[in-house]
């Protein structure tokens, strides 16, 4: 479904890569983890498979399409979630709202359905007591369970998670694992995750590290 073609990208000098010509898949109804020293270049390569800036050289190919001939804004509004780890939820919003908020501008097909929305953040743990609070008054683990009912509501084929549990503990990074294999074994979506947490990316599909420029396969 999503496609790397010798992509490469640097951010001041040509010669100095982060990755360079990397080929890469990614099939729908999968999850893929990526892992990598601090620095490598991982945020960097989500940020433009979320299609928040252009590769330097190579393109990425949603299906047949090059992200540059949909339109990175175009490809953002309803081909891509993302959930980064300060969470970017609406900040004074409930989490009720905040699904509700998200489903509207991406024109979901569960627009506006108060019960729809609920029910997935009840089957994240997030009940009816925090639905409709202010999501500042949460906790972080509860806000990234949040802002991964989010990706769920909409229905953006491709999830983009960096660190999603990094700063969570044990039972809420399992919960929260368990959740991301649900949106790509259930939903049939494909979910790309970067993680400094090897058993976290244990639990995902597929692994890969990236290392000197490119991205070996690892399981
Ligand atoms: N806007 C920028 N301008 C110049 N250099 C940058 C910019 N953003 C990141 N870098 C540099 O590019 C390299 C890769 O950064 P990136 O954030 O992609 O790494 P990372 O693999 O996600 O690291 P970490 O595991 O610590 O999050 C780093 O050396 C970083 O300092
Ligand atoms: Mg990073």
């Amino acid at each position: 479904m999503l496609k790397t073609k010798d992509l490469s990208y640097w951010y001041q000098d040509a010669s100095q890569p982060l990755f360079k010509e990397v080929n890469l898949e990614f099939e729908a109804g999968q999850s893929y983890a990526i892992l990598g020293h601090s620095g490598t270049g991982k945020t960097t390569f989500l940020s433009l498979i979320a299609g928040l800036d252009h590769p330097k050289d190579g393109e990425i190919l949603l299906g047949d399409r090059s992200l540059k001939q949909i339109g990175l804004t175009n490809y953002r509004r309803h081909d891509v979630a993302i959930v980064f780890q300060a969470y970017n939820l609406f900040a004074y919003m409930s989490p009720l709202d905040n699904l509700l908020t998200a489903m509207a501008i991406t024109g979901a097909e569960h627009a506006g359905d108060k019960a729809y929305a609920s029910q997935i953040l009840r089957d994240l743990g997030i009940g009816d007591d925090l639905i409709t609070r202010n999501v500042q008054h949460l906790s972080g683990g509860q806000q990234q369970r949040v802002a991964i009912a989010r990706t769920m509501a909409c229905d953006a084929k491709l999830v983009v998670a960096d660190e999603p549990t990094g700063n969570l503990d044990e039972d809420n990074t399992h919960a929260v694992i368990a959740q991301f294999q649900k949106i790509a074994h259930e939903q049939q979506k494909c979910v790309i995750i970067v993680t400094h947490e090897p058993d976290v990316a244990a639990q995902c599909d597929h692994q890969y590290r990236l290392e000197n420029k490119q991205f070996t396969q690892l399981a």
